[in-house]
């Protein structure tokens, strides 16, 4: 469907300036050469200007993990589009872990997109069910609503220049997968025909769709061959060079 593969690291919080160079030129010489797909990494705020130069004219963008929806003010601790902006092209939003530790609702997600879209900014939207709502049936319900929500008021032609990364929550961190089939099967029933009656098929059709969740070198290319799944977003593997350097080769040589 044209859609471009996309695979992005969520460094989170993790990595002094100095430690986040180095991995962003081990990157750079590593992942140097690959067109197929789209490459992002998500360094820490303090890191974004000092990643950004060393990936500077490579093949490997650069995404801040949060950012506010306001231009600028009196809002502590907060990073604006237009500083965001100054420096990278990604933008990750509504993060579970923003969602659960830092109050982020559907609603301040989806203002934050409308900021990012309004910069010219290309978000990665977060969205995923937590173990109880999974183990509870609800994980079509819940990840429906938070599409809504993330989506409200955005026109289709904004709607197309988001990424999805769909993460159960259960997945993160905790070296559980969803299985490549629960994952594709959700991401068509709670996300993609979701889109599709918000916005019809075809734009439906057009948004890509990250999986996120203990992805590792060994399972990125059973994930990336699902019909639905355009790529991940990979937080602990995405921390070294050689781990995050073999998930995109797994997943290249993967790909059709
Ligand atoms: P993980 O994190 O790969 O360490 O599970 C994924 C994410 O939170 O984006």
């Amino acid at each position: 469907m044209g859609r471009k593969p996309f695979i992005a690291g969520n460094w989170k919080m993790h990595k002094t300036v100095a430690e986040a160079v180095e991995l962003a030129q081990g990157l750079r010489r590593s992942l140097a050469g690959i067109t197929e797909m789209e490459l992002a990494v998500c360094p820490t705020a303090t890191a974004l200007h000092a990643v950004s130069e060393a990936l500077k004219g490579s093949n490997v963008g650069v995404g801040a993990q949060n950012m506010y929806w306001e231009e600028q003010g009196a809002f502590t601790g907060e990073l604006s589009p237009l500083m965001v902006k100054d420096l990278c092209r990604y933008v990750i939003i509504g993060h579970s872990e923003r969602r659960a530790y830092f109050g982020e609702t559907d609603e301040t997600v989806n203002r934050k997109i409308k900021a990012a879209l309004a910069h010219g900014l290309s978000p990665i939207v977060c969205i995923g069910e937590s173990l109880e709502q999974n183990r509870a049936g609800e994980t079509v319900d819940f990840v429906g609503e938070q599409i809504r929500g993330a989506f409200a008021d955005i026109s289709a032609e904004d709607a197309r220049k988001l990424t999805l990364a769909y993460e159960p929550i259960w997945a993160i961190g905790t070296g559980l997968t969803a299985t490549p089939e629960e994952a594709d099967r959700i991401i068509r029933t709670a996300i993609r025909d979701v889109l599709a009656s918000l916005y019809g098929a075809a734009t439906a059709e057009a948004i890509r769709m990250q999986y996120g969740g203990s992805v590792k070198p060994h399972n990125m290319a059973a994930f990336i061959v699902m019909p639905e799944i355009d790529g991940a977003l990979v937080g602990g593997a995405s921390l070294k060079v050689d781990s995050f350097t073999a998930i995109v080769r797994n997943a290249l040589e993967a790909l059709p």
